[in-house]
């Protein structure tokens, strides 16, 4: 994780000098840290904006929120904060910053400020989206509640603030199977809806007794992967243990030996050390726990969110340099999201995480697809 630089920036015209061999010996700790992941060449032109993107931070009092899909330069360079959804979440409430900059996707954007509206949250890019937040609106969801009167809405966090106005309780994937039983239980029904991912609602829906009522959003990069890739893998690396996301389809994650959310997958190598290990998700996943995990060697197979990576070290420095680009929600949405999401937060964190282990899955239930 980053530490602070006292770095030779240069804040009137906002560069910084280059790789100068201050540059050079300021950033040789993470350097070596990040050995064999980043080439010489590349650290040439990541150093110095790392060495100015966090004396910016402490100039102006800002942090970085960094999820685990962004590049290992980031994550391990600037991110002061790293995790995944529900620990971001969590970090944007703690965060005593007066400036938040979220490298991540819009929604993570949306979500801090929501959660603390007096602070400055800036995104790096604007355009990073994600699949399953623009697969329903905030009127899509108020037409599902006309539909099923009665029955809770949990909403993943992977959505805007208009659709999480909408909500009853936020959930991620690290948290899915016990926001359902929680919101059914206080609700006294037996069914919930679960919008929008279609995968994360089938894979809840094979660990509850929850009935599961879904939506057809899909992430575009775990909706990639199949059951027959995963076939093939196992095939190459018979000994490797196989780790998928949730956002999977089932069929992926009824073929590997363990499903959770990123943080989840990134434990599970942590505390188990597999000799060999293969993360069925977004490329930067694999890099990021390498770094701290000398001892197993990882398959990496992947898919890109073209969305996470729009986030860049240039455009870091630049949301930092010039305050660019803020982050607001409508005060009466950002009310009535607060609460969806603040209702997750309060929520004691599981005592064992969501791994959708369908092996010993109770279920093999469908759910009802809107
Ligand atoms: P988590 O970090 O909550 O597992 O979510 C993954 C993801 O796709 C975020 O966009
Ligand atoms: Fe959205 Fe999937 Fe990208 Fe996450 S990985 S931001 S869910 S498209």
């Amino acid at each position: 994780m980053a530490d602070g630089f006292a770095a030779p920036v240069d804040f009137a015209t906002g560069f910084a000098h280059g790789f100068t061999p201050e540059v050079e010996a300021l950033t040789a700790p993470l350097f070596a840290k990040l050995q064999g992941k980043v080439t010489p060449f590349e650290w040439r032109m990541h150093a110095p904006l790392i060495a100015e993107i966090n004396a910016l931070k402490r100039a102006k009092n800002a942090v970085i929120l960094a999820h685990n899909y962004m590049t290992p330069e980031i994550f391990h360079g600037v991110g002061d904060y790293v995790g995944d959804s529900l620990g971001l979440a969590r970090e944007a409430q703690r965060a005593e910053a007066e400036i938040i900059v979220q490298a991540g996707v819009h929604f993570m954007a949306e979500t801090s400020k929501i959660l603390s509206p007096d602070k400055k949250v800036l995104i790096p890019d604007p355009l990073a989206g994600c699949s399953l937040a623009s697969s329903i609106t905030g009127a899509d969801v108020r037409l599902i509640k006309q539909r099923y009167p009665g029955v809770p809405v949990v909403t993943y966090v992977n959505t805007t603030a208009d659709v999480k106005a909408e909500t009853d309780i936020c959930c991620t994937s690290a948290n899915a199977v016990q926001v359902v039983e929680h919101a059914a239980r206080e609700w006294g029904v037996d069914r919930a809806i679960l919008i929008p991912d279609e995968f994360l609602a089938r894979n809840v829906a094979r660990q509850t007794d929850v009935r599961i009522i879904a939506w057809a959003g899909r992430c575009e990069v775990h909706e990639r992967f199949s059951a027959a890739d995963i076939a093939e893998m196992r095939q190459s690396w018979p000994d490797a243990e196989i780790l998928a996301h949730p956002e999977c389809p089932t069929e992926v994650l009824e073929a590997s030996d363990f499903a959770g959310s990123t943080a989840a997958m990134s434990d599970y190598v942590s505390q188990r050390k597999p000799k060999r290990v293969i993360l069925i998700t977004e490329c930067s996943m694999a890099d990021n726990v390498a770094v701290d995990a000398p001892e197993t060697e990882f398959v990496r197979p992947c898919n890109l969110c073209p969305h996470m990576k729009r986030i860049t070290l240039q455009n870091i420095r630049d949301a930092l340099l010039f305050d660019r680009f803020e982050v607001t929600v409508d005060p009466a949405i950002a009310e009535r999201a607060r609460a969806a999401v603040q209702r997750m937060i309060d929520m004691p964190p599981p005592v064992v995480p969501a791994r959708y282990d369908l092996v010993r899955a109770r279920h093999h239930v469908d759910v009802e697809l809107i």
